[in-house]
């Protein structure tokens, strides 16, 4: 099996590097390993098997059958029942266990867990208005996210039943900018989540890709947790708020950050999934 960038679905005025198309699919390639690992097959994984063709991003190859280990069952069972929950969150319970917990996982993928100070947070909230503020003028940005929020067609996107309304988008400060929404908004607070920046040596695919494996096991280890997630990609999204977020966050190459809590309002219905034909051929 290969893993492959589907040229369809680039984003070029929003993720202009391609950065969070690779991170996407290193969270597809966690989730497949994971599922796979949960009934019982082990896989070769070889990343970037063809040195003259990037977009060939991994080959996988099944090894051996066997008895599945407890933690890869527990962690593919998150595969179906998480979701983005960009609702304010009350602060994440155990999260002095937590985070190192989350920090091995990355650590397994090469890739940095850094954590958001309070000072930091209202830094990266000014930088999330910024970043909302400049794509407002930002046509070409506008089409994309139209198309990725359900332009796409039925099978795909983030219907507005999994977008907040304008009051709960308020109390969420370092959320991106949607349309406003219909999901339940919970109670009136304001987020009390946790945000980790996921960060890497350098902005190389290979990063990119480990980065998004480790994404996954992040989200993943928050719904086993019984904690929600929200990725937040906007802040390292544009040239100019990267920088400002490097500045902040004194990390070189911030990659994606994540806002951990505790769930204040019931999950919106799933967001449609693509049939798994459309992205899974077996030769
Ligand atoms: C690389 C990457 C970047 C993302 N960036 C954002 C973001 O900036 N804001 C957001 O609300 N969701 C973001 N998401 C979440 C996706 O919109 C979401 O995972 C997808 O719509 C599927 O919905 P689900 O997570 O509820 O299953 C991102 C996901 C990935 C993999």
């Amino acid at each position: 099996m290969a893993l492959a960038v589907d040229a369809d679905r680039l984003l070029p005025a929003t993720d202009a590097f391609n950065r969070q198309g690779i991170i996407g699919c290193g969270v597809a390639l966690h989730h497949a390993v994971t599922a796979w690992a949960a009934a019982g097959w082990r896989l070769r994984v070889e990343r970037f098997p063809r040195p003259t063709d990037r977009s060939h991003l991994a080959s996988l190859e099944f090894r051996e059958h066997g008895d599945p280990l407890d933690s890869d069952v527990e962690l593919a069972a998150a595969i179906d029942i998480r979701y983005t929950d960009r609702a304010p969150y009350a602060a994440p319970h155990g999260w002095p266990d937590l985070l190192p917990v989350l920090r091995e996982l990355c650590r397994r993928h090469d890739t940095g867990l850094s954590m958001i100070d309070d000072g930091t947070r209202e830094t990266l909230a000014r930088i999330s208005w910024s970043a909302s503020a400049l794509r407002r003028r930002d046509p070409d940005y506008r089409t994309e996210l139209a198309w990725w929020l359900g332009g796409a067609g039925p099978d795909a996107g983030v219907p507005a039943s999994a977008l907040p309304s304008r009051e709960a988008a308020e109390r969420v400060p370092t959320n991106r900018e949607f349309l406003s929404g219909t999901s339940d908004q919970g109670p009136e607070q304001q987020d009390q989540a946790q945000i980790v920046a996921l960060v890497t040596d350098d902005d190389t695919v290979e990063s990119l890709l480990a980065c998004g494996e480790a994404l996954s096991a992040v989200l993943l280890g928050c719904t086993v947790h019984e904690l929600s997630s929200c990725v937040m990609s906007h802040l390292a999204e544009l040239p100019a708020t990267r920088a400002r977020v490097v500045e902040a966050i004194g990390e070189s190459h911030p990659q994606i950050f994540v806002r951990i809590g505790r769930p204040t309002a019931p999950g919106p219905p799933r967001t449609p999934r693509r049939p798994v034909e459309e992205v899974l051929v077996i030769e």
